[in-house]
């Protein structure tokens, strides 16, 4: 028989979608509990974007008339294979799930399909297992595109100018994003490269070489100290290639304690993404030079919204169904835009309401 995950999930219409959740009877069951309860698993509240985003899954899904049971994993894909069976022990209706580790979840999410929980990936692509309907997330190879653009533009490349000096910073490993950001911002770079107007002191080019588990700071700013120390005795650093906000913080520390951000010895140019609060302020203070704003608010709404058309029998909105496949199947994705600022435009971020004057006015950046 048909389940409203088979039938959701694949590219047949809202008729046969339709027709397969009323032979199941699920619907009757959400109906039965009001408008039912949907689990949220986010990765961790170290880092500022995730609470915005489980602040507005749980803000959007009670506008709309749904329970929600919101649960963080600290980061330990254990932890958060744990909460996610306690969710399914609960009965949650629908299951949103930002993974800490992509290809943990395999057996936990077979016991969702096993009791019929949809399951949406947010922001990250979950892999290995044909036991998830939905991919909700930013398009992320832009991401890369964006941050490359910005490095180019910084140093004059185009302009024929260099040979200039950066290092490569890529996230976690067992992220999906990671390559998408990687491979956008190499597709741009590389040309550079091969000129030689960019170098890489440190050769270390393979994104097998410069990843950060699980994003942190710390990993991040012990790398490029031991990157300065080692390959940069008479040379600076010109550009770092960063992925994301708290990886630019760890690298822009390292680069003071070596003695960056003097007049004789200034700043890398260094990207970022997240628009994550210290780092808007670093931008406005010269120091960060670039993030990319994904407006996180948005991307909850996207997703509740799913959650909401599963749960009331409808198709929801999904704008590729070509591109993500998980290893095991395509998932139907629905994308949004990321957004580069930088100093020139941060004001963006107060016109838009993601902060407010004051918060980005009352800088104190270390
Ligand atoms: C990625 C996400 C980025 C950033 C990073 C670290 O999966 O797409 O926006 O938040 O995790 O949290």
């Amino acid at each position: 028989m048909l389940n409203r995950r088979s039938a959701l999930a694949g590219a047949a219409g809202l008729a046969l979608a339709l027709s397969a959740c009323s032979q199941n009877g699920e619907s009757s069951s959400v109906r039965r509990s009001g408008r039912g309860t949907v689990g949220i698993a986010m990765p961790t509240r170290a880092s500022e974007r995730w609470l915005t985003d489980g602040k507005s899954l749980v803000e959007d899904l009670k506008g709309s008339g749904y329970k929600t049971k919101l649960v963080y994993g600290d980061d330990d894909p254990k932890a958060q294979v744990s909460q996610i069976e306690n969710l399914i022990k609960q009965r949650v209706d629908a299951l949103i799930i930002a993974a800490i580790d992509a290809r943990s979840l395999n057996a936990v999410l077979q016991q969702a399909a096993d009791v019929h929980i949809p399951v949406i990936c947010y922001d990250r692509l979950i892999l290995g297992t044909k036991n998830v309907d939905y991919y909700v997330s930013f398009d992320n190879e832009m991401v890369g595109l964006i941050q490359a653009h910005h490095i180019i533009k910084k140093l004059g490349l185009e302009h024929g100018k260099g040979p200039f000096n950066i290092e490569l910073f890529a996230g976690s490993p067992d992220d999906n994003n990671t390559k998408y950001f990687f491979n956008g911002s190499m597709t741009l770079l590389q040309p550079f490269l091969d000129s030689r107007q960019l170098v890489v002191p440190s050769g270390q080019t393979e994104l097998s070489e410069i990843t950060t588990l699980r994003w942190d700071g710390p990993t991040a700013q012990k790398r490029m100290g031991s990157l300065l120390a080692k390959w940069y005795g008479s040379k600076k650093v010109d550009a770092v290639l960063s992925p994301y906000d708290g990886i630019s913080r760890g690298v822009l520390s390292a680069l003071k304690q070596d003695g960056y951000g003097s007049a004789g010895k200034p700043l890398p140019v260094i990207t970022g993404q997240d628009a994550e609060l210290p780092s808007v302020r670093s931008i406005i203070a010269g120091q960060q030079s670039q993030t990319v704003f994904k407006d996180v608010r948005d991307l909850a709404r996207a997703a509740a919204d799913m959650a909401d058309d599963i749960l009331s029998d409808r198709a929801p909105w999904v704008d590729n169904r070509s591109d993500y496949n998980n290893g095991v199947k395509v998932v139907p994705a629905r994308l949004l835009q990321p957004t580069g600022i930088d100093k020139a435009n941060y004001e963006l971020l107060i016109n838009n309401g993601y902060f407010t004057a004051d918060e980005l006015k009352e800088s104190e950046v270390e």
